[in-house]
């Protein structure tokens, strides 16, 4: 029996190739603000490289963690443009999103380099956010289960005992996000993503059972203030990686109150 422990939520926005130096301090300083009595949910932001230090400014001593969006599957070397682990690291990094669709498309990350990012990620001790998600034509042919599980396999191998125990210290995040849901306005309905939750942390269980337990899964794809209400009171929803939503202040923080009042039982 999988999914019975209260895990805390997490919300985590995703800004993509958006931002700026001067409307990041304004976003950033107003959910700061915003969200700092929201007491029963973690936050993150995952930001645009070059915006790390600034993030790690503005939002140090906040209850809202930061993070990079990707990282090199190298650790060091003539490797023009690429950043690493360690690097993301000294910049007060928890997070790192890896294997996000937007990166798996045209096959700039393929398996082999999401796991070896995954690995970086977690030998750096920051906190990998995995992504998986069918696209509209696996799912059309039948195959969405197939795919998740497909891409759930390729963290799962990927681990090694002593990575196991690293991801389960770091408290390893998965997302599951449709590829159709994304940027979309179309968001999976709430049965669709609670019975693919299930699924992957089923999977996890195969493996440890401990992990599967503790393991926090998002739901990511249009998720806005409209459907967080209905999407993050399924059981092993837990949590959202928001994209357009977490560019503005205001969206933000309306899927955080939701968030900290479903924690709060209200
Ligand atoms: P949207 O919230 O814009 O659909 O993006 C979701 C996403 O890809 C987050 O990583």
């Amino acid at each position: 029996m999988v999914g019975m422990t209260k895990r805390r939520k997490l919300i985590v926005g995703n800004w993509k190739l958006h931002g700026s130096i001067a409307g990041n301090q304004q976003l950033l300083q107003q959910l700061r603000l915003n969200l700092q009595a929201l007491d029963a949910v973690d936050f993150a932001l995952c930001l645009p490289y070059v915006y790390l230090f600034q993030g790690q400014q503005l939002l140090a001593g906040s209850n809202i963690l930061w993070g990079s969006q990707n990282v090199s599957q190298y650790d060091e070397g003539a490797y023009t443009s690429c950043i690493s682990a360690a690097m993301i690291a000294e910049f007060g990094c928890s997070y790192v999103i890896v294997g996000h669709s937007e990166r798996r498309l045209l096959r700039l990350d393929s398996y082999d380099i999401i796991a070896t990012k995954l690995l970086r990620a977690l030998a750096s001790g920051l906190t990998p956010i995995y992504c998986v998600g069918e696209t509209q034509q696996e799912r059309d042919a039948g195959m969405a289960e197939e795919v998740i599980q497909q891409q759930l396999l390729n963290m799962l191998n990927a681990l090694d005992d002593d990575a196991l125990e690293r991801a389960k210290s770091l408290n390893i995040v998965v997302a599951y996000e449709p590829v159709w849901a994304i940027g979309s306005g179309q968001h999976a309905s709430p049965q669709q993503a609670q019975l693919m939750h299930v699924l992957i942390r089923q999977l996890i269980a195969t493996r440890d059972h401990a992990l599967a337990q503790q393991v926090r899964i998002l739901y990511g794809g249009s998720l806005t203030a409209d459907n967080a209400h209905d999407m993050l009171s399924m059981h092993d929803i837990d949590g959202g990686l928001l994209g357009r939503s977490s560019l503005d202040a205001q969206a933000f923080t309306k899927v955080a109150l939701i968030a900290n009042a479903l924690a709060h039982g209200e």
